[in-house]
């Protein structure tokens, strides 16, 4: 693994963000452009953005499996769908979205579907609990799904299109709205 000439320069601008023997402090977002690039975040990856901090594997690794931002396996080549599986999301039915995933991607999570195009995991806490069920894809808040609407936004990404994030019933939600940010 490198990173393009284009991230190269880009990383090179945010480790200068810090004081000269702190560079370890621009590990997230190295390692999250590195997972951009690559789609997931692989063992190689991991090691040239370590050397690149000159900080030991061992404590990229750390960071690399402590936030679910970072996927450590291959996921689908159109979509990661990360579930919310804590309380707010678990009483309003994200059950019913995991077997949604289930039944149209794969039966475990991280598992690629048939086609290569999805995969799902269940997350802890994303901050939309208000707006319960909720999943994460991409960047992306798709917010008071049901098991109808999830299966739409999957199908719907299946056929190459653009989902429109935010509450799916239309409520207010944690997606910024145009013009704002
Ligand atoms: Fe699901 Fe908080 S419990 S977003």
């Amino acid at each position: 693994f490198a990173f393009t000439p284009a991230n190269l320069e880009w990383a090179q601008t945010q480790i200068a963000k810090f004081p000269v023997g702190r560079q370890a402090s621009a590990i997230i977002p190295l390692l999250f452009r590195a997972q951009e690039q690559e789609g997931w975040l692989s063992r190689p990856a991991i090691e040239y953005v370590a050397d690149m901090l000159d900080m030991p594997y061992i404590r990229a690794l750390e960071v690399a499996t402590f936030y679910f931002m970072f996927q450590l396996a291959p996921v689908g080549s159109v979509a990661h769908i990360q579930i919310c599986g804590t309380t707010s999301c678990m009483i309003c039915g994200a059950e019913d979205l995991m077997k949604v995933c289930k039944e149209k991607i794969a039966a475990h999570p991280f598992e690629l579907s048939a086609d290569g195009k999805f995969s799902w995991e269940e997350v802890e806490c994303l901050g939309a609990c208000a707006n319960a069920p909720m999943a994460q894809i991409g960047k992306d808040y798709f917010e008071d799904l049901t098991e109808e609407s999830l299966a739409k936004l999957i199908d719907d990404m299946a056929a190459g299109k653009t989902p429109k994030a935010g509450s799916q019933i239309g409520r207010f939600s944690s997606e910024p709205k145009d013009g704002l940010t």
